[in-house]
Parts: C-alpha cells; structure tokens; sequence
C-alpha cells in the first residue's frame, strides 16, 4: 500500500528524515516513492523516482538540502495510474503553492475531477489523489483546518492526506479516514506517519489518530479536530522495549522471521498455557466462554484467511462449534445473520487491513461479539475489536507471512483447547494436545535443522512453472498456504487442492514436468494421500512427500522432505515451516527479493 510520512524540524535535517522513513516503511508498499522538502524561504523540491526508495536516494544525493526544516514522503502501491514518475507523490496544487501525499483512494475523483477541469484546473497525473490538492487550493479560505474540514465533505472513499504550504513551512496539515496515521512528537521534531513503529527511536510519544480527524501540527504546538470539536487524544509512550528491527546475521527478513518461529511459539502460549499443572488463563477467553457461543464466523484475508481456515478444524474438533470462514472481501458484502450466540473473529497480522477492518465495523453496528485475533497492538482492528488474543509474533517486515502465521494458529488452538474444555472436550485429547504444545518449538527448530535438505529439494524444482500443492483435511489448509508463499515469493503458478479431489478434472494437467507436493505427516487420512501420490504417479508426474520419517509408503515419493511428527492435529506447525522453506529456496534461486516481492504490500489498506 501506499505510505506516508512527514517530518518538520531542524534546518538541513528534512530530506533526511523522510527518506530514513520511507526506507523505515518501504516494506509495505513499494513500486515508487517521492518526497518534497520546503525551506523558509518559500523554496520546494519535489524529487520522484519509480522502484525502491534507494532509487529516490541516489536522486537526492546531489541536492544540497541544508536549508529545509520540512518535508513530506510517500511510498507508492499504484492504485489508480501506473508505475510511472508522474504518479509518484507527492503532488502539487495549481499553483505550486500546496503539495499533498495520500494512502487511499478517492472514490469520487472522477466526478472532482471533471468539475476541476472544468474549471481550468490542469492534471498532471493519472491518480486519484491529485484532485484533493487542486480542490484544497480551489476553497482555501485562509484557514488550514476549515479548508480541510471542507474538502473532507467533498471526498468519498478513504484516506490519510497529508500537506505542506510552501508559502507558510511551519506546519503539517492533513486528515485521515480508513487510512491509519500517527503524529510522532520528539524532543525537538514532530512526525507523521502511517506507522508509529517507523517512528521507534526519534519520538518519546505518539498520537493514534481516529477516523474524521484534521490535524495542525507545528513544532510548539497541535490541534486535533473530530468534527467541529478539539479532539483529546491520548498521547502514549513508546515502550522501552520496542526496538527498530534488525537483520542481525540473516540476509534477509523473511528468513530471519522463519528461523524466528520457535521462541514465538514460546511467546504466544506464555501466561496462558501453565504447562506444569496443564491449565489454560486467559480472562478474556473465560468472558467468551460465558457467553454461550453456539456458532463461529471467521473474517480475514490472505494468510490470515489460512489460519482462520485452520482455526475452523481446532474449533470444531476440539470446541464443538461449527464455524464458516469467510474471506473479508467477500464477507463485507454479503447478506449477515448477526445474533447474540454468535462470535466474530477477526484474524490479521497488521490489524490494518480495510476489508477486515471495515467487516468488524459492519458486525459491531448489528451488536454483535467481535474478537480479534492480531499482531500489531494499537492497530485499528485491535481498537476496534476491543478484546480478543494478540499473537505476539513482533514485528514481521517480510511481506509474505511467516511467523505470524503460526501465532494466529496458536491463538485458535488456545481459544479452541478454552472452550473445548467447557464444552466436552475429551480430557485424554486435552492433555495429548497440551504435551504436544510443550514440544511445539523444538519440534520446529528441528525442522530448521534440515533447511539444507529442503533447499536442495526446492532447488531441483525451480525451474517448474506450475505446481500442485495437495493434501486432506488440516493439511489442505497447509497446502494452500503453501500454495500462496509460492506464488507470492517465486511468482510461479501454483493451486492447493484436496488430494482426493485432483481426480475430478485437475489430474489432466499432471505430466512430468507438472510437480506435487502432497503435504501427508500422518494420521488416519495419511494412506488415502498416499493414493492419491501413486494415481499421479501412475500419469508420470513427480510428487514431493512433505511426509513423516517413519511413513511406511516413502516409495511412492520422487522426492522426500521428511520430518519428526507430531500428533497430527499439530502437524501443520511442522509443515508449513516447510512449506515457506521450500518457497524461499525457490525464489532466492531464481533471484526474486523474498522480502519485498513484486506487486504486494504488507498491509491493504485500500479496498
Ligand atoms: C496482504 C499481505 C499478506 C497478508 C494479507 C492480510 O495481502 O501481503 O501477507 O496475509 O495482506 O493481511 P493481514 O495484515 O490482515 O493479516
């Protein structure tokens, strides 16, 4: 998506700032980034480059920028436009005087378009932002906050603007709605950012700003206004705790937050699971549990999508409730049956997604019990969900998901084991599950331990264009995610299916050069996986067993990645690691940058 920062200050420092912040923010969006700085003497430079923020830099670097105390950046997810430098933001008003960057979509442009043209006003770009600027100009009355208050009226859609005077540099301005921003006040700086976390190690404070919010920032001083109201906003501490994140000896984050995964299973159970006496705490779990939940509904995109998928298994199997999972997109507007035995559980690592976001909304307006399940505390989906689990996973750069995964499936499996153990789970399986927990990280740093034999495993299929990922039951739902690190890491055409569904219609495809990965680390469905390997077999294609050591139809395999189970209802820990493994391999083959893959962004924010 798109980002945006802003930073006002000392003399020479501006160009500075932005750019460290959009390197900060780079991760979530990435195709092309610009920035403007402004000095007092009423001077502006707008430097714009496409690809990553290094780009930008290498532009920069013959600028002498001593003089300007001011500045806004943006990193750029095209939405509307392409990747060109005349879409790039920052973008200038009419006059040059005003300059605005944007994350969102203005959903009405066309219409303030028109009329703006109408009026003389000439474009300069294909996006969708370029009208608030030309439209601030067109009604400014002097007054920065009754102009925005103004243009919000106008606007439709979401967003989170942010604009520089080059007449009066003293000051920031903007609003936001749907899109997230901070104000960041330092000792003598103050920030705006999409993020607070790219703000960790310059600011002592933050303000999380609130849907409908205008803001005024200068260096002594700030006005917030909600409506026509001052709002009072709660000024919160950065943690000590909270570090900038660093690569430390890995060569890239997404490998570093895989090797990650043993201690973050170790942090998501902390406190909650006692595994001396084999009991569960969690006060908010005992208030969901009085309740009286008769049915499940499961919101998320993405990879969050795959551990509500998983979460539907430990929760039927375990809690006895049925549940349906509904992807966010398709859930925002689809006819809802909101009642008060129900539960809603929002799943996201970002907590910023906009469909999930605004799904919770929508269900929340209809009374009824929202629960997120979410990474980043503070996000909109943790303020407006109000109680839920955080996963704890940190902060996860790489933007295919890896370690906050296996957290959001840790949290289903704590809330499933919460209110199985009120609603007849069986005491043997509670315990067997409990014990199986306790092994979970080591089991993991196992798996770790075979990294080069997966390696050499995904290297000898590089060069395949398609893939079937396939597998039964819990481990469908690993093929998929499997499936989907694929895609999003090598760009290479992959589909999770069912195992024993490949029969009807899909098995036409399979010839030699069109491999599966069967994802069968046991269980009772294991030999009926097994099958469905020889029924490939039997057409020539090559299938991977992602299998068990002691899997007693090994020959049925071209290729074997094999690891020490678990009892199979936690096997999908195992599997995935994997399954992002074997991804990975597969892209640093073919040189893909497996942090920032092409066309993704960490966090949507836009519809
Ligand atoms: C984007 C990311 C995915 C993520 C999805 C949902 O598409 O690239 O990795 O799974 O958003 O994000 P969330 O933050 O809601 O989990």
């Amino acid at each position: 998506m798109c980002w945006v920062f802003g930073y006002i200050g000392a003399p020479g420092k501006a160009a500075r700032e932005v750019l460290a912040g959009l390197q900060r923010l780079e991760y979530r969006g990435y195709d092309s980034a610009g920035i403007c700085v402004i000095n007092p003497d009423k001077n502006l430079e707008v430097i714009k480059a496409v690809g990553k923020v290094n780009n930008l830099k290498v532009k920069t670097d013959s600028i002498d920028f001593s003089t300007y105390h001011a500045g806004i950046g943006h990193t750029r997810w095209a939405t509307h436009g392409g990747v060109t430098e005349a879409n790039c933001h920052p973008h200038l008003s009419q006059s040059g005087r005003f300059v605005v960057i944007h994350n969102g979509i203005i959903e009405n442009y066309a219409e303030l378009r028109d009329e703006l043209i109408a009026k003389g006003y000439v474009f300069h770009s294909e996006t969708d932002t370029e009208v608030t600027v030309h439209l601030f100009e067109d009604i400014f009355d002097g007054d920065y906050l009754s102009t925005m208050t103004k243009l919000v009226a106008k606007m439709h859609g979401a967003y989170g603007l942010v604009f520089l005077d080059r007449d009066n540099g003293n000051q920031i301005f903007g609003t936001k709605k749907g899109s997230p921003m901070v104000l960041g006040f330092g000792k003598t700086e103050r920030y705006i950012s999409s993020d607070y976390r790219s703000l960790i190690g310059l600011i002592d404070d933050y303000i999380i700003l609130e849907d409908g919010d205008i803001f005024l920032v200068t260096l002594d001083n700030y006005t917030i206004l909600s409506g026509w109201q001052d709002a009072d906003r709660t000024r919160q501490i950065v943690g000590e705790d909270e570090k900038v994140v660093e690569l430390g000896d890995f060569p890239n984050f997404m490998l570093k937050e895989v090797f990650e995964q043993p201690r973050v299973l170790e942090d998501v159970f902390r406190g909650r699971i006692d595994f001396s006496s084999n009991s569960l705490h969690s006060d908010t779990l005992e208030h969901i549990a009085m309740l009286g939940i008769k049915k499940v509904t499961i919101v998320a995109s993405g990879t969050s999508y795959h551990a509500g998928l998983l979460g539907k298994y430990y929760l039927e199997e375990l809690s006895n409730i049925p549940v349906d999972v509904v992807v966010s997109t398709e859930f925002k507007y689809k006819k809802k049956f909101v009642s008060s035995d129900e539960l809603y559980i929002f799943v996201s690592q970002s907590g910023e997604t906009i469909d999930t976001l605004d799904s919770l909304k929508i269900v929340k307006e209809q009374w009824g019990h929202v629960f997120g399940i979410v990474n980043v505390p503070g996000s909109a989906i943790a303020r407006a969900a109000g109680q839920g689990l955080f996963t704890r996973a940190g902060t996860e750069v790489g933007v295919a998901s890896t370690k906050a995964f296996v957290t959001q499936v840790a949290c289903f499996l704590f809330l499933s084991l919460y209110l199985g153990q009120k609603n007849g789970l069986d005491y043997r399986k509670y315990r067997e599950i409990i014990d199986s927990i306790a092994k979970l990280p080591e089991a993991i740093s196992s798996i770790l331990l075979s990294n080069e034999a997966i390696r050499k495993v995904a290297e000898k299929y590089a060069n395949s264009t398609n893939f079937f990922y396939l597998g039964r039951a819990h481990e469908l739902v690993i093929a998929m995610e499997g499936s989907l690190k694929l895609k999003e890491l090598a760009y290479i055409h992959s589909e999770a299916y069912s195992s024993g569904e490949l029969k009807h219609g899909s098995i036409a495809l399979i010839d030699s050069d069109f491999p599966s990965l069967m994802i069968n680390g046991g269980g009772i469905l294991s030999p009926k996986n097994a099958s469905s390997a020889e029924e490939i077999r039997a057409r020539g294609g090559p299938v991977i067993g992602i299998i068990a050591k002691d899997d007693p139809n090994k020959q049925v395999y071209a290729d074997v990645i094999e690891f020490d189970p678990l009892i199979s209802e936690l096997n999908p820990f195992l599997e995935v690691v994997i399954l992002q493994l074997f991804a990975y391999h597969i892209a640093n083959f073919l040189g893909r940058d497996v942090d920032k893959p092409r066309n993704l962004a960490k966090s949507v924010t836009v519809e």
